[in-house]
C-alpha cells in the first residue's frame, strides 16, 4: 500500500492510544457500573458517601420532637399530620444553634398556597377544603381564628 493510505491511519491509532491514555488517568477507578446494573448504575462508587455527608437543610419532624415534642403531638393528630413542620417554618438548618430561633410566618399566603378555592376541577389538590381569600376575613391573619397545628373547625 501507499504512504497517503498508511499516514492517515497512524494518526488514527495515535489518537486512539491518546484518548486510552487520557481515560485512564482522569478516570477515577471506583468510576463504572454498580450494583444496578448498565442502565443507570454508572457512577463513582465513593460519591456515595460523599452525597450521604452532605449535611441537609432540612430534618423532618422527628428531628423537632425533641424540644417542642408538644407541637409535635399535637400536630400529628390534626389535620395537618401530613406537613412536615418545616413546610411552614422553613428548613431547620443547625436550628437552635444557628439560626436560634425558625420564622414564624403570619401572613395569609402562608395559607392560601394551599387553602384557596380552585373553581376548575383539577386532581387531589381540590380535596382541600377551600375559602375565597378575597372574601373570607380579609385583612385579618389566619391563624387570629385558625390554629395551625390543629385547624379543625370544631376546635375554633
Ligand atoms: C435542641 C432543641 C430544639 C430542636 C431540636 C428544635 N428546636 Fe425550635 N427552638 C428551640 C429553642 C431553644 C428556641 C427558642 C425558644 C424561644 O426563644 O422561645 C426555638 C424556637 C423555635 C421557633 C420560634 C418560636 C418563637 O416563639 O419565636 C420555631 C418556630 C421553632 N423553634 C420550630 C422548630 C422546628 C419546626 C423544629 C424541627 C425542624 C425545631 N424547632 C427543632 C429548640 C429546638
Ligand atoms: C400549616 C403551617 C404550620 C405547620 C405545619 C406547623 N406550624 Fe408551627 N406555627 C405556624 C404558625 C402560623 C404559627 C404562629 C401561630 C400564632 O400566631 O399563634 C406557628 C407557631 C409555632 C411556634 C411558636 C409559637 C407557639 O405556638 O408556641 C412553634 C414553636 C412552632 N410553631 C413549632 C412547630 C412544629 C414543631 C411543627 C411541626 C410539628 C409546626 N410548628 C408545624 C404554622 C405552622
Ligand atoms: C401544604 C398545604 C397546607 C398548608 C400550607 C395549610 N394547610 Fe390547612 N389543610 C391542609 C390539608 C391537606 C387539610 C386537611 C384536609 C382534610 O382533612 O381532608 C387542611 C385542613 C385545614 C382546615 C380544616 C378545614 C375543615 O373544613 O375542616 C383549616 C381551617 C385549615 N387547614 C387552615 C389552615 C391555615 C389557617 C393555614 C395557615 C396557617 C393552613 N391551613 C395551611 C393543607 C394545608
Ligand atoms: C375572623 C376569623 C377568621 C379568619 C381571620 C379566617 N377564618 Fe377561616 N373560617 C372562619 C370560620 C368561622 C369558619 C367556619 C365557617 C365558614 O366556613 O365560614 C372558617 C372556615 C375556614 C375553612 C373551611 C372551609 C370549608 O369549606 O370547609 C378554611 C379552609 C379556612 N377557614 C381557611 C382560612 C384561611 C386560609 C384564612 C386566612 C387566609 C382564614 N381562614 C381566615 C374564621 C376565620
Amino acid at each position: 500500500m501507499k504512504n497517503h493510505v498508511w499516514r492517515p491511519l497512524f494518526v488514527v491509532i495515535g489518537v486512539v492510544i491518546a484518548i486510552l491514555l487520557f481515560r485512564a488517568v482522569y478516570v477515577p477507578s471506583d468510576f463504572g457500573a454498580q450494583d444496578r446494573g448498565y442502565t443507570f448504575g454508572y457512577h463513582r462508587l465513593s460519591n456515595e458517601q460523599e452525597w450521604k455527608d452532605y449535611p441537609g437543610k432540612y430534618k423532618g419532624s422527628d428531628y423537632c420532637r425533641e424540644c417542642h415534642d408538644d407541637k409535635v403531638e399535637e400536630v400529628s393528630s390534626s389535620q395537618h399530620e401530613m406537613i412536615p413542620c418545616e413546610n411552614c417554618h422553613g428548613a431547620a438548618f443547625d436550628h437552635p444553634d444557628d439560626p436560634e430561633k425558625l420564622v414564624i410566618d403570619r401572613s395569609r399566603g402562608l395559607c392560601i398556597r394551599c387553602h384557596t378555592k380552585l373553581t376548575m376541577p383539577s386532581s387531589g389538590r381540590n380535596d382541600i377544603p377551600g375559602i375565597d381569600p378575597t372574601k373570607h376575613n380579609v385583612g385579618e391573619m389566619c391563624s387570629e381564628c385558625h390554629n395551625p397545628h390543629s385547624p379543625s373547625l370544631e376546635d375554633m
